[in-house]
């Protein structure tokens, strides 16, 4: 407004048939200084409201409220401790649930974005977008949802809610055990059977998730499934891949057991890896990390779910993906969902500090992103 004043000094002392103009003209430039005045707030809060929503921005105030959370899980005694119940500290905020809850899924993404920074962790946390990773991804174009795949978080379940949405059975009950995982069959495409196009179409615009768990819990999960039990008759894993590991990683040559959980740890903590990896083609997905399989760095995805909160997390997709009035995410049994940890330190118990620690090395990628704990009480 300083111009305003400064043309009003000017004015003064002119004569008095001026001074009917001058008034008019001193209201004009006032009524316009004022119009420029709310022209340029409004410019101004537009300005504020979209900075907001650009994530990098927004993440300022973020970090603020993660750190009031970290305190309360960090004191926790390290048995009991476990970050997916870091849902609890936010819920203790004065502020309502429905307002508190994507604030967690909010730190979820915002955490990934850091790690991602991360220099060190850079070989750990990064992986192009290849047709492994894209082969991962199950497409629901009717609804626009990409849903990475995950095994062992429950995701026949996610698979076969996308089943339904995309119309090729009109239930989840209805669906054939032998089809959820047969994709000439069950209407649910990888995203690798589109052309470069569509698929940078749908990776810019459609919702995208994925599920995960502690990452040492799911490797004890994997090698249970496919090596102990076996439930879906799946002999390769035993009659092919098991001896493989066990030729290459068994220390013990007089021990002629099957395979064991500190065999499976061995090879995966095997800087070459690799070199097996490429023989057992794509069994890899049940015990490679989450970078390898979902890119979570290169692939800005909409939501990540826990395992351990997906009682809170599952209807929390739905709702994201639009699809809650459409589909309910099957009950979950009781307790499944609950980060054991009497259970892993059975698993890891006699296995050499050494092979835990370059298991955790080669891990490490996961536990940051996704905001698990360390596993101190294995490694030292
Ligand atoms: C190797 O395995 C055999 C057979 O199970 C066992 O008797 C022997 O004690 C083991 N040796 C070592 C060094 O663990
Ligand atoms: C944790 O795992 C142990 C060993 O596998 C099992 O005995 C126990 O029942 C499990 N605890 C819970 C709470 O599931």
């Amino acid at each position: 407004m300083g111009f305003h004043m400064l043309e009003s000094i000017q004015y003064k002392g002119r004569s008095a048939e001026w001074l009917a103009f001058d008034n008019m003209h001193h209201q004009w430039l006032l009524l316009a200084a004022c119009f420029w005045v709310i022209f340029m707030f409004m410019v101004a809060s537009k300005f504020i409201t979209l900075t907001f929503k650009d994530p990098d921005v927004y993440s300022a105030k973020q970090e603020l409220l993660f750190l009031t959370a970290v305190p309360e899980d960090a004191a926790r005694s390290p048995g009991e401790t476990h970050f997916a119940k870091e849902l609890k500290p936010t819920g203790k905020m004065p502020l309502g649930d429905q307002l508190v809850q994507p604030l967690v899924y909010m730190q979820r993404l915002e955490l990934i974005r850091n790690v991602c920074r991360e220099e060190a962790l850079r070989s750990l946390s990064h992986t192009a977008i290849s047709k492994f990773v894209l082969d991962r991804i199950f497409v629901c174009d009717k609804h626009r949802i990409l849903f990475c795949q995950t095994p062992k978080v429950g995701n026949t379940q996610w698979k076969k809610v996308l089943i339904v949405l995309n119309g090729a059975f009109p239930s989840i009950e209805e669906i054939p055990e032998n089809v959820v995982h047969d994709h000439e069959k069950n209407g649910l495409p990888r995203l690798s059977s589109f052309s470069n196009e569509e698929i940078q179409m749908r990776l810019k615009t459609y919702f995208k998730f994925f599920i995960v768990r502690d990452p040492f819990e799911r490797l004890i999960s994997a090698f249970k499934d496919k090596f102990v039990h076996n439930p879906r008759f799946e002999p390769w894993y035993r009659h092919e891949i098991a001896p493989g590991i066990i030729r290459k990683y068994r220390r013990n040559r007089t021990e002629t057991r099957g395979i064991q959980f500190e065999d499976f740890v061995r090879y995966l903590g095997d800087p070459n890896h690799r070199w097996l990896d490429l023989q057992f083609g794509d069994h890899i997905i049940h015990w490679v990390t989450y970078v390898e399989l979902c890119a979570p760095c290169e692939i800005r995805y909409s939501v990540i779910g826990h395992h351990e909160t997906l009682e809170e997390d599952a209807p929390y997709i739905l709702k994201e993906a639009g699809i809650d009035h459409l589909v309910s995410y099957p009950t979950i049994p009781p307790g499944i969902t609950v980060y054991n940890k009497t259970k892993v330190e059975h698993y890891f118990l006699g296995i050499s500090k050494r092979d835990i620690r370059r298991l955790y090395a080669r891990f490490e990628g996961d536990f940051k992103l996704f905001g698990y704990q360390k596993p101190d009480f294995l490694l030292n």
